[in-house]
């Protein structure tokens, strides 16, 4: 018997339907009470691609990547690291985003994707010869240079081909960001960048406006990320602009950062309230004249997208919980594991019911610590073989994904306008074994 078994949980308590504020903008619900996103509805979706599956919505990630141009220019970088394909790099550079990627890897999807040179920022707290290369052979209009190794090397190339490449220099601030340890970066004590109270900003600022192989165009900084309170923001611009401000340089990074609702309870501000804010702040710190960037990724891709698993097996254990195993897990979803990443849940044919049964949900993987949610809110009733998804993983989710115990990463799907087109798919078995030699 497999059904779910609702007197298993302890603390029951009716929960209201997911909140339309978690899911992709084009949510809607079709006359069945199904979810339906970019007019496609989700079930038929994950018949045509399997389960799990990443769903996209086209227009939303469209509309988040024009507000963030609207916002801070047309040198405003999505940060690929929260999710790129092809697809995403070739949409980001449609809707007038420059790309800031952290590894070949990243800088090679930007150019097969074909987003001009100019375009892209490159990042990274430890660049290879190799990457540095890459880079200056593409002409990428920006490398944040993060050490003073990183300069050694550019000036190492520049000795052999005269190319000189335009930089901003990476600083610390010294502000730790209200978020996870793991994911904040702008305090003194991070792999990351020079520190401004060090003196190791100053003497690298000296060294990179005397070196031949650098054009300095400016100063980065990025504080962390996920960040819900935008005074961190204005905090770190404190410290910054008294920096910036003595140096004379036409560009200032203010990094990405912005956090997003996960769950019912986050409340967090829109790519356009923190392009005001820091609009406003830089003109009260008397920071005029120069083209503020900013470079936003979890912001613009993480509510764009839901995924779809199957709920494989229930496990009820009375008194202590239930366990709903879904088809996923590591895989697609290590935000949970890495960071103790909250997130809600739904089942996308029930979409407008009330969620009053509990069940921690958990993937397929060889660990007990392989959880998607802890305590989540499901439709009663639930069986085996029905669709349960989780919103708001359209960032760090494929992107942070990984093999473990063989498993295929998932597909993605884009959808808009009544259409699905698969961006990436799914990987199959032999993939798995592409990389084998036997
Ligand atoms: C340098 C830099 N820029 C931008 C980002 C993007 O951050 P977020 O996705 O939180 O906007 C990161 C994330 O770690 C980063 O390290």
């Amino acid at each position: 018997m497999s059904e779910f078994d609702a007197t298993a949980a302890v603390n029951i308590e009716p929960t209201a339907p997911v909140p339309f504020s978690l899911l992709p903008d084009s949510s809607e619900v079709d006359e069945n009470g199904e979810l339906t996103i970019g007019g496609c509805n989700i079930a038929e979706i994950a018949a045509e691609y399997g389960t799990p599956v990443f769903v996209y919505d086209e227009q939303h990630l469209r509309s988040r990547c024009r507000e963030a141009v609207a916002s801070f220019g047309s040198e405003v970088a999505y940060a690929g690291k929260a999710f790129l394909c092809i697809a995403m790099a070739k949409l980001v550079n449609e809707e007038g985003m420059c790309l800031d990627v952290a590894s070949a890897g990243e800088l090679y999807t930007a150019i097969r994707a074909g987003v001009p040179g100019n375009r892209i920022v490159f990042h990274g707290n430890n660049k290879s010869v190799r990457e540095l290369q890459m880079a200056r052979e593409y002409g990428v209009g920006r490398i944040v240079v993060d050490s003073a190794d990183e300069i050694d090397r550019l000036e190492n190339l520049h000795s052999e081909d005269g190319q000189v490449v335009s930089v901003l220099l990476r600083v610390t601030p010294g502000i730790r960001a209200e978020t996870h340890e793991f994911i904040s970066t702008g305090q003194e004590d991070s792999k990351f960048g020079f520190g401004i109270k060090s003196g190791a900003a100053s003497a690298a600022v000296d060294r990179a406006k005397a070196s031949n192989a650098i054009n300095l165009l400016g100063i980065h900084s990025h504080i962390g990320s996920q960040v819900f309170r935008i005074e961190s923001f204005d905090k770190a611009l404190v410290v910054v602009s008294d920096f910036f401000k003595a140096l004379d340089l036409p560009e200032l990074s203010i990094g990405g950062g912005l956090g997003v609702a996960y769950v019912e309870d986050d409340i967090a501000a829109s790519i356009s309230e923190w392009g005001a804010q820091t609009k406003d702040t830089c003109a009260r710190l008397g920071i005029t004249d120069v083209r503020i960037l900013a470079e936003p990724g979890r912001a613009i891709a993480a509510q764009a997208a839901i995924t779809v698993y199957t709920i494989g097996t229930f496990k009820s254990l009375p008194g202590i919980r239930n366990y709903a195993a879904v088809d996923g897990g590591f895989v697609d979803n290590i935000r949970p594991v890495l960071y103790g990443s909250e997130y809600t849940s739904f089942a996308p044919q029930r979409v407008l019911e009330p969620r009053p049964d509990r069940a921690r949900i958990v993937g397929s993987h060889c660990e007990s610590g392989d959880i998607i949610i802890r305590e989540a809110s499901l439709p009663q009733g639930l069986n085996v073989g029905d669709l349960i998804a989780t919103p708001v993983t359209g960032a760090y989710g494929h992107g942070m994904g990984s093999n473990y115990n063989r498993m295929g990463r998932p597909p993605v799907v884009f959808v808009s306008n009544g259409e699905a087109r698969l961006v990436v798919r799914g990987e199959m078995l032999e993939d798995l074994l592409r990389l084998d030699i036997d």
